[in-house]
């Protein structure tokens, strides 16, 4: 039942110019990738691209910085992404840049094509900007005092200590970063992209595909919000492309990088002539068009993107379609604790295709983070891929290569079980279309148990020491080494090295179809090991040498987060929110500690129980006065020792801090011990 073949063609985010790849980065790609292999595999007709981006602000300082011209800096970095990608075996039919002819061009085109339509509006605005360096400063390139509570050395976005945000003019102090110099106010024409023009246009193609439901529920927030202007302007210096009919305006990085999509593509089909560039970027265009991102650059994706797109009279996406975070052994990959991996670093130390395997053992549709704990890392490889799959083939690989000449069997010796494996195709083929891989390797998994069930009842290493036994002991073996294929051809959209070593062993080549026919009477080559366990040394040892190169690692520029607005907050559960128990509490005791400047020791009553806990609010608070008070305290949270005793839980408080703390207090009639719900 062969449908015909789809067109579609698969994006995803294009890594800046002036960074490593780390395995952050990575799961995007592998995500993609997986998918693109299964379409593949399936025998659509699908194309992958990327590109380097290579624009902006940061780009411009990193190479200055480094003596070299940005053209040197990005040539250098384009060649470590691409080898990076492909040694995790990340199958792009096309590599490009934005910074290309393609790209300038489109560019000029879409932003024209904006601009007759009367699209683009101009505006005169103030921003800070670095006398001595004589540039414009983006908002984190200015920092300062927050204006709320004072902390020092903040960015002029937003403050790290009390989580305020305001304009980089409000900061106190401010100071330029690139030079040191204090910035001034100077005023400049900009130019913009009408987005809220297209409010109904953004809300039907919000409704015309089959958004995730995060996504959805973004846009309408952003919607009830009321969509904003887009400022598409850099005052020169900026490396970038200039603004046609302009001086020293440069296309913001944000307006030409997901034009990069379409000018890797073109590169590609005037390179290779494997496909028609028309076909699938027309605004009537039938192809389907699919950009993975992650969740931190949504906005620009679903809506400037698919907006500026119509304006400029092209396809809009089929979907766009965001993944969450990774962070490693439950925190934020962190430079100190050697958990900022890069991609090389990994691959100095551990096979890509584990990486491959874990993370689409943990995927799903959703958007939600992804955690890469180490240990479960080795443990989750090692019983699944090492100790399930690639056991039922060298449990019956030495038979078949010793007693029967490296033939399988004429005969299939239990075909419903066979029939078994091949029926669940279907519904695997769904799940990595839907993108629900995680379910898919479970489903995989729970066949690969079967499987090892199978010969562990059959026994042959026993049954071959009987008389006679030798053809049952042949066909036994043989139906391992099919069902073995069968996986294989299941998992091979994951781990496409250890497919094409497996194809060479069995003297196969497999598309997604072959999972519906078996090998019988069919020679198979010698089993050599197909893959080896993870090793706790080996993980060890790269968290060791990322420990490493932080350490000998100058200080760069790294503001990229200027070009990143609204990520999702991670959501949780009401489970995860019902663990913590809130419980209204009478401070019976509040006394000063001896050494702590910071410290209170409140004991605090919760209807029978009491429990000391220190907290940190003597500034604003004189014992005296809390005494006899109701407060809010977690009463769940395990025991911390700290320097002046063990501290039982925590009281709520809200404010900036200092001296400005304010304890939470219920109504009265609260009682002590009452759990707040
Ligand atoms: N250059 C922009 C994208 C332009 S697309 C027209 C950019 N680059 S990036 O290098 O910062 O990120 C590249 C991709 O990696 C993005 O999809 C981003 O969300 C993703 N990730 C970066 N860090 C990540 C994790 N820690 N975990 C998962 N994905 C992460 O954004
Ligand atoms: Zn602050």
């Amino acid at each position: 039942m062969s449908q015909s073949a789809r067109k579609i063609l698969v994006t995803n985010a294009l890594p800046y110019a002036n960074g490593p790849i780390h395995i952050g980065h990575m799961l995007g790609y592998i995500q993609a990738d997986i998918w693109v292999r299964f379409q593949k595999l399936r025998g659509n007709e699908c194309h992958f691209v990327c590109a380097d981006d290579a624009h902006g602000t940061p780009i411009m300082l990193k190479a200055q910085q480094l003596g070299i011209t940005p053209e040197q800096m990005i040539g250098d970095m384009q060649r470590s992404h691409e080898s990076d990608f492909s040694d995790f075996l990340v199958g792009f039919d096309h590599y490009y840049s934005t910074h290309s002819d393609e790209n300038k061009e489109l560019a000029e085109t879409i932003y024209t094509r904006l601009d007759k339509a009367g699209h683009i509006k101009t505006e005169v605005i103030e921003q800070l900007y670095d006398p001595q360096k004589e540039m414009f400063l983006p908002d984190r390139f200015v920092k300062g005092e927050c204006p709320d509570c004072g902390a020092e050395d903040q960015y002029g976005d937003n403050c790290d200590v009390c989580g305020a945000t305001y304009a980089p003019t409000d900061l106190k102090n401010p100071k330029s970063v690139v030079s040191g110099a204090e910035p001034e106010l100077r005023e400049s024409e900009h130019y913009f992209f009408d987005l809220p023009a297209f409010g109904d246009m953004l809300k039907s193609w919000t409704r015309s595909g089959s958004l995730q439901n995060e996504m959805a529920n973004k846009l309408n927030e952003w919607f009830e919000q009321g969509l904003q202007r887009w400022d598409i302007s850099r005052d020169s210096p900026y490396f970038g492309f200039k603004i046609p009919g302009t001086e020293n305006k440069y296309f913001y990085v944000w307006l030409d990088a997901p034009i990069g999509y379409m000018s890797s593509f073109k590169n590609y089909c005037t390179t290779t002539g494997k496909a028609d560039w028309d076909t699938y970027w027309q605004a009537d265009s039938e192809a389907e068009l699919y950009h993975f991102i992650g969740k931190d650059i949504i906005y620009f994706h679903s809506l400037f993107w698919p907006a500026m797109l119509k304006g400029a009279d092209f396809r809009q996406p089929t979907n766009v379609w965001a993944h969450g975070f990774i962070t490693v052994n439950g925190t934020k990959m962190s430079k100190s604790k050697g958990t900022f991996i890069k991609a090389r670093t990994y691959l100095e130390h551990l096979d890509p295709e584990y990486l491959r395997y874990y993370f689409a053992a943990k995927l799903t549709s959703r958007i939600d983070d992804l955690d890469l704990n180490l240990t479960d890392f080795a443990q989750r490889v090692n019983s699944d891929l090492v100790g399930k799959v690639i056991n039922i083939a060298s449990r019956c690989a030495g038979f078949i290569q010793k007693k029967f000449d490296g033939k399988l069997s004429a005969n299939i010796a239990d075909s419903a079980l066979l029939e078994d494996f091949q029926l669940a195709g279907d519904n695997i083929a769904e799940l990595y279309e839907k993108r629900e891989f995680s379910r898919a390797m479970r489903d995989i998994m729970a066949l690969a148990d079967r499987a090892n069930q199978y010969i562990a009842d059959k026994e042959p290493w026993q049954l071959i020491k009987q008389e006679g036994s030798e053809q049952e002991v042949h066909e036994i073996c043989s139906l391992g080494i099919n069902l073995f294929r069968t996986l294989m051809v299941y998992l091979a959209p994951v781990v496409p090295k250890l497919t094409e070593e497996v194809q060479h062993f069995l003297n196969d080549t497999f598309t997604w179809e072959s999972h519906k026919t078996a090998l019988t009477d069919h020679p198979i080559n010698k089993f050599k090991a197909l893959m080896q366990r993870v090793e706790m040394d080996d993980v060890n040892a790269m968290i060791d040498a990322s420990k490493e190169e932080q350490a000998s690692q100058a200080p760069a520029v790294e503001a990229n987060d200027e070009l990143k607005k609204e990520p999702i907050a991670d959501e949780i559960s009401f489970d995860d929110f019902a663990k913590v128990d809130l419980r209204v509490a009478l401070i019976a005791n509040a006394e000063h500690v001896e050494g702590a400047d910071k410290l209170l020791k409140l004991t605090l009553d919760l209807g029978g129980e009491t429990r000391q806990v220190f907290a940190g609010i003597k500034s604003a608070y004189d014992p005296e006065a809390l005494k006899g008070q109701l407060t809010v305290m977690v009463a769940n949270l395990a025991p911390r020792k700290m320097r002046f005793g063990l501290s039982e839980g925590m009281v709520l408080a809200a404010g900036p801090g200092k001296d400005e703390i304010y304890i939470l207090n219920p109504h009265d009639g609260a009682k002590p011990g009452m759990r707040i719900m």
